[in-house]
């Protein structure tokens, strides 16, 4: 397994699923203890007492504090400890670790690694959340018992559709339509287009296509867990270039891979789309859609990670389709040993000391 890279904005939780309780939430394999302020901002702390390494999640709010639920050390939101009962000096090393948080459209966004290096600006954000012409409907949050990295692949890999998702995203008419891959400042973006074709069932149902679409799939993947698929149909008569893909039915379905540990991933989903926009129902009936297609990847993601588990025999080959996760695994190579080397400079290993 490879690692997570910390210094990035991960996906905590839906806006919806962060109330004024006490929250345990696991990311990259460290648990975090999440509730609202009373002034409605989230908070997120290291779910674990410094004392006795009770998960603070198994105490209490009191205010803006968490008390821990054995010895009732009190933490601020900060992660300063404000209160020891039984004695009044509060030693230096009481505090816990907090998080920074953004909180926009709706999702809730947390920094794993360096606080000092967290910028707001860099959290994901796309035109289309803030564009009237565009709906933006929040999905589930999918467990998949699998390494983010088998999902991310996924992600950046058009040409799975035709086989796993036979009668949704794809048909057996874009078996052999070649995948080309760029990358785009962040993004990997894996792409093709099928020209010519009868409409998949996603745009049968959405669409109204009588005759021949054309067809586009741009998968974006940034590094290291959002993934963005612009998918969409047009008349094939309307010869559509690459860059007016708006003229025709477009979706953005938006995947947030939260890493929880090495083999367990939330995929959050949720879409973005240009038709129907004032139509709640189009939102369900494509959740329906979504839910299919997705339960169809967990099947695949789950039994090879099941296999990945297993003892290897050989090196996994690699085939042309393959050039956007070979890159992606690169840039996650390229950053977990930037990350490693940051800590090795920042650690200078001091000197046992001991105190009496
Ligand atoms: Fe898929």
């Amino acid at each position: 397994m490879t690692g997570f890279v910390k210094n990035a904005w991960y996906v905590a939780g839906w806006s919806r699923e962060i109330d004024a309780e006490l929250r345990r939430v696991t990311l990259l394999n460290e648990h975090v203890v999440m509730f609202r302020k009373s002034d409605g901002s989230v908070v997120a702390l290291e779910d674990r007492c410094p004392h006795r390494l009770l998960p603070l999640s198994k105490g209490k709010r009191i205010g803006d504090t968490v008390q821990c639920g054995y010895h009732g050390l009190t933490f601020d939101c900060s992660g300063q400890c404000v209160r020891v009962p039984g004695q009044t000096n509060l030693p230096a090393s009481a505090y816990v670790q907090a998080y920074p948080i953004v909180e926009k459209h709706d999702i809730v966004w947390i920094w794993m690694g360096d606080p000092a290096k967290a910028d707001p600006e860099t959290v994901f954000d796309m035109p289309e959340f803030s564009d009237p012409n565009w709906a933006a409907h929040q999905g589930d949050a999918l467990h998949l018992k699998s390494n983010y990295l088998n999902v991310a692949e996924n992600l950046v890999d058009p040409a799975h559709v035709s086989f796993v998702h036979p009668t949704t995203l794809g048909s057996s008419a874009s078996e052999n339509v070649p995948v080309h891959v760029r990358t785009e400042g962040e993004a990997i973006v894996a792409w093709r287009w099928i020209r010519d074709a009868k409409p998949v069932g996603f745009f049968k149902a959405f669409g109204g296509f009588a005759g021949n679409v054309d067809r586009w799939h741009y998968y974006y993947l940034y590094t290291p867990c959002t993934a963005v698929i612009d998918f969409g149909s047009i008349d094939t008569e309307k010869h559509c270039a690459e860059e007016d893909r708006d003229q025709g039915v477009r979706i953005f379905a938006l995947h947030f891979m939260t890493p929880v540990t090495e083999t367990h991933t939330i995929d959050r989903w949720m879409h973005l789309r240009n038709t129907a926009q004032d139509d709640p129902e189009a939102a369900d009936r494509m959740d329906a859609m979504f839910r299919k297609a997705f339960a169809e990847d967990q099947e695949i993601l789950e039994a090879v990670q099941q296999e990945e588990l297993r003892p290897a025999k050989r090196r996994p080959i690699r085939i042309a389709i393959d050039k956007g996760p070979l890159v992606y695994r690169k840039r996650i190579n390229d950053l977990l040993e930037l990350e490693r080397t940051e800590d090795l400079a920042s650690d200078p290993s001091p000197a046992f000391v001991y105190h009496d």
